[in-house]
């Protein structure tokens, strides 16, 4: 591999399948730059526990890390290229996390606005340390591999900017160690939901996902939320902010079709109906050739869970390195070399005694 490739780092929850907004949020960037760049897909099932870490959700996770697994390689992600990992399986992420846990204070973590939301939205009441430390643990993840470059969806460029305060205070304290990664939002921010609603969630049962097949995408699409003044297709509509068209503007690659849509909406010279049957057509033609691969990955039942391990035993490397030099910068691996050379001295000297 090229070293001189500057590095991604960035990922997911497996939570379950992606949907369109994760592609539109991130994925595009991701399949984009693995050229550019050394990437490394993280598949975070640590952080999920900050929300739910009852066992029946555990018992969850590896059908939810196959199917991350799968989404990413149907998106295009070629792991020739590209390290995809398992996060809780190269555990020097918790050990540089516990050193990053003093380099951040309460009160700034607090500050951080997804938190409160994923609480809430998990119906939890009171914070828990874990999801406090979210961030902390995310910027382990990216600082493992030393990466440069952190392609994300709007919601986590707070997190980002926390990793960027720990790289900071790190090299300020112990020496220049770790690259200030820069945050790359993507050009649409979220994606809106089927409903309207400002966010595709799978929680909200507004998504489309990935792995979504023709007669679902057309149905979901031709049941769309779009502007509700418009009670016949004769009357004026809103173009702005309507998420038919916001659909149409993130996929459909027709500009001169998308631009006469729009232009004959405005007018109230087009049915809602017409609107929706060409974001259809647009959106599984963008989904066809995902479709395709992810056959190609499926019809080799344990190619995706073969992509992961590969993945995490390169990670492991990266982890112990990079935990190596963390250790070193701060002369914390100094003061167990100190006692332990000592400590063996003693033991060589008692056995030549013969005691
Ligand atoms: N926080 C991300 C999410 O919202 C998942 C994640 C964990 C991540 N570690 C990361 C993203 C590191 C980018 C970089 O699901």
């Amino acid at each position: 591999m090229n070293t001189e490739r500057k590095r991604i780092l960035t990922g997911d929850r497996p939570t379950g399948k992606l949907h369109l907004g994760h592609y539109v949020g991130s994925l595009k960037n991701r399949v984009r730059l693995q050229d550019e760049y050394e990437c490394f897909f993280i598949i975070a099932d640590l952080h999920t526990l900050t929300t739910k870490p009852e066992k029946d959700a555990i018992e969850q996770l590896a059908d939810n890390v196959r199917s991350a697994a799968l989404d990413y390689l149907a998106c295009g992600i070629d792991p020739a290229k590209s390290v995809i990992y398992l996060q809780s399986a190269v555990p020097e992420v918790c050990e540089l996390a516990v050193l990053f846990d003093n380099l951040i204070t309460v009160p700034r973590l607090s500050r951080v606005p997804s938190l409160k939301e994923m609480a809430q939205g998990a119906g939890i009441e009171e914070m828990p340390f874990g999801l406090l430390g979210y961030p902390v643990l995310q910027a382990a993840d990216i600082l493992m591999p030393r990466a440069h470059l952190v392609p994300v969806g709007k919601d986590n460029v707070a997190h980002v900017e926390v990793t960027r305060e720990i790289a900071r205070r790190f090299n300020f304290l112990y020496g220049e160690t770790f690259p200030v990664p820069d945050v790359l939002v993507s050009e649409y921010g979220s994606l809106v939901g089927t409903d309207g609603d400002a966010k595709m969630s799978k929680s909200l049962g507004n998504a489309i996902y990935l792995s979504d097949d023709e007669k679902t995408v057309t149905k979901r699409v031709m049941s769309m939320y779009t502007d509700p003044n418009r009670v016949t297709a004769d009357v004026p509509g809103t173009v702005e902010g309507n998420p038919v068209f916001q659909y149409h503007d993130a996929f459909n690659p027709n500009l001169a079709e998308v631009e006469d849509l729009k232009a004959r909406y405005r007018l109230g010279k087009v049915g809602d109906v017409e609107v929706k049957e060409k974001l259809a057509k647009a959106l599984n033609a963008f989904l066809d050739p995902i479709r395709e691969r992810r056959a190609k990955y499926e019809a080799t039942p344990g190619l995706a869970d073969e992509v992961v391990y590969d993945g995490t035993m390169k990670m492991r490397e990266e982890g112990r390195a990079t935990l190596s030099i963390a250790l070193k910068a701060m002369g914390l691996s100094a003061v167990w070399n100190r006692i332990s050379r000592k400590a063996e001295d003693v033991k060589k000297k008692r056995e030549r005694e013969g005691k």
